[in-house]
């Protein structure tokens, strides 16, 4: 079967009004705006009014695609919706999404990715979209992660905050631009180092799990941060053999945004030049599956992606999962 190619028509994101700033936290945890900033590189970060939820942020994301692109709904042939905190645990988010959007012929899952949530969804989007089968797809990463936080834990609640963006993609026949390879790695024997323990089918949510705070995330930070450099490195090195691209050829790097110390050490190890790895961990700190398409985003509002401007996309998370796209941007 001959592949179509598939290319980013638009992008768009929505963070919630709220702004926590690291001195709120000071207020109440044992923590300083000078430790987060120096280990973290995050000023602030986003908290989600209430009733918003993973799919209320994705609607208004999907809605912004639509008018930017002005493709009918009626055509959008799949909704992925990576999140680790869907509105339900069934159905997947994503039918809300796409119901509410008026994609009547669409299918929509939901995918729980975690950190690697975006490039999953991307490769499952360009799969589908390469045999012609379906012609547009919406991949929102939608994350509430300040309801997986415990702030009473300093380690992880100054780490996070909520967030939506995504993509449009379009199946074509022929085109110098679109995605041009996608790596994918995984390691199951480190699942504990990043997990929220109760909840699922092992441990159900029950009087005791709430009282020991087992529906919280808990984490390892610093076997995850070694862990997080290693692959993110071997990411972008094995999507750009994959495309047989020269690193030097890359206009932007566009990183999951876990900490900015992982992302300048990845940099550093691969002699990226500064201008050209993207980090906006500053003002919205880790909003797992919706870093990628923020940054994303930003770099299209303010006119740096032209067409034909080329992107590594790099990410690692809970898992653990890691994996790199090399994408041309323009349709
Ligand atoms: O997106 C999914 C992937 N997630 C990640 O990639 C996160 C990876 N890990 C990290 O980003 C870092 O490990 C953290 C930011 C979580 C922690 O930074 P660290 O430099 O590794 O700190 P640490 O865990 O070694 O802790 C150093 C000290 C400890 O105090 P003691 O034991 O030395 O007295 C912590 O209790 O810093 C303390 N600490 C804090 N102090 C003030 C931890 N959190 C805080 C805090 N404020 N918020």
């Amino acid at each position: 079967m001959e592949l179509r190619k598939v290319v980013v028509l638009g992008s768009a994101r929505y963070v919630p009004e709220r702004i926590m700033t690291n001195h709120d936290f000071e207020k109440f945890l044992d923590t300083t705006d000078e430790w987060i900033v120096q280990r973290t590189g995050i000023r602030e970060r986003h908290f989600r009014a209430e009733g918003e939820c993973a799919s209320s942020m994705a609607i208004t994301v999907g809605k912004k695609l639509l008018a930017q692109t002005g493709v009918d709904p009626k055509d959008i042939g799949l909704v992925i919706l990576p999140t680790v905190t869907p509105d339900y645990m069934y159905p997947p988010t994503a039918v809300i999404v796409a119901a509410k959007l008026g994609c009547v012929n669409a299918s929509g899952w939901d995918i729980e990715g975690a950190c690697a949530g975006f490039i999953d969804g991307l490769y499952t989007a360009w799969s589908a979209l390469a045999t012609g089968d379906v012609k547009y797809v919406l991949l929102i990463g939608s994350e509430i992660m300040t309801m997986t936080a415990d702030y009473t834990d300093r380690a992880t609640c100054v780490l996070f905050g909520d967030a939506s963006a995504g993509v449009l993609l379009k199946s074509v026949d022929e085109s110098e631009y679109g995605v041009e390879g996608i790596y994918l790695g995984s390691d199951g024997t480190h699942w504990k180092s990043l997990y929220q323990p109760a909840g699922g089918c092992v441990k159900p949510t029950s009087h005791e799990t709430i009282e020991k705070g087992e529906h919280f995330m808990k984490m390892e930070g610093q076997s995850v941060f070694k862990q997080a450099v290693k692959t993110m490195v071997t990411s972008i090195e094995r999507v750009l053999e994959k495309t047989d691209t020269p690193i030097e050829d890359i206009d932007y790097f566009i990183g999951h945004q876990a900490n900015a110390r992982i992302i300048e050490s990845t940099r550093r190890k691969l002699k990226i030049p500064e201008e050209k790895m993207y980090v906006n961990i500053d003002r919205y700190g880790n909003t797992t599956s919706a870093t990628i398409p923020l940054c994303i985003d930003e770099l299209r509002e303010a006119g740096k992606l032209k067409p034909g401007t080329q992107l590594v996309l790099f990410t690692f998370g809970a898992g653990f999962v890691w994996g790199g796209a090399h994408l041309v941007w323009g349709s």
